[in-house]
């Protein structure tokens, strides 16, 4: 799980909670951090930070990554922009390459992230990944709409991130 927002109420992570509490019982969700690793700087590569090693094993080791991601300014944060350049970097070693990934995000405006996930569906596509396809867009109209453990009053809305959960572990079974 990559959640590209730091904040702790962040509606983001609530989003990612509730992913992970209504996936089906065969996925293991790891919450994988990127806020410890440094601006990508082309002079690090020869030794690269300990915090870009871990990050890189964890998604090389993981079968799929979804990603939920608040939209700012009409793009994805520099946290999780960051971290893919890192992750794609040497070209041989790209760890996005032919892995499995869905996105989703939140925000509390209408389009619910729509602009940044049509970015990273970019970003992605050169890099290889193997992009879910459909889209998520969750527009958090009231604060408590995910509660912090993930729960989910709404049906319809429960409903819809039970089926997106279901479709990730479809694809990761599929091409795995
Ligand atoms: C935002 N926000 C925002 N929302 C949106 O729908 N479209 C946008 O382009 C932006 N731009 C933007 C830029 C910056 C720098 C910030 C800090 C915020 C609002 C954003 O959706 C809101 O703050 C969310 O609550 C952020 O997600 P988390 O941190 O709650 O997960």
């Amino acid at each position: 799980m990559l959640v590209a927002s730091l904040r702790k109420e962040s509606i983001n992570l609530k989003l990612a909670k509730a992913i992970e509490l209504y996936a089906p019982q065969s996925l293991r969700f790891d919450y994988i951090r990127m806020d410890d690793m440094p601006y990508y700087n082309g002079d690090l590569e020869g030794q690269r930070p300990e915090s870009v090693q871990r990050f890189t094993d964890s998604i090389r080791a993981a079968d799929g990554v979804c990603c939920v991601t608040p939209e700012y300014n009409r793009s994805i944060p520099a946290l999780l922009k960051n971290a893919i350049d890192w992750g794609s970097k040497p070209s041989a070693d790209n760890v996005w390459h032919n892995k499995v990934l869905a996105m989703t995000g939140a925000s509390p405006g209408g389009i619910g992230t729509a602009v940044a996930q049509q970015h990273l569906r970019q970003i992605l596509a050169i890099l290889g990944c193997i992009v879910m396809p459909g889209e998520a867009y969750i527009s958090f109209k009231t604060p408590d709409m995910i509660q912090p453990d993930g729960s989910i009053a709404d049906e319809s809305v429960r409903e819809f991130i039970t089926a997106f959960g279901a479709r990730f572990t479809e694809l990761i079974e599929r091409m795995s």
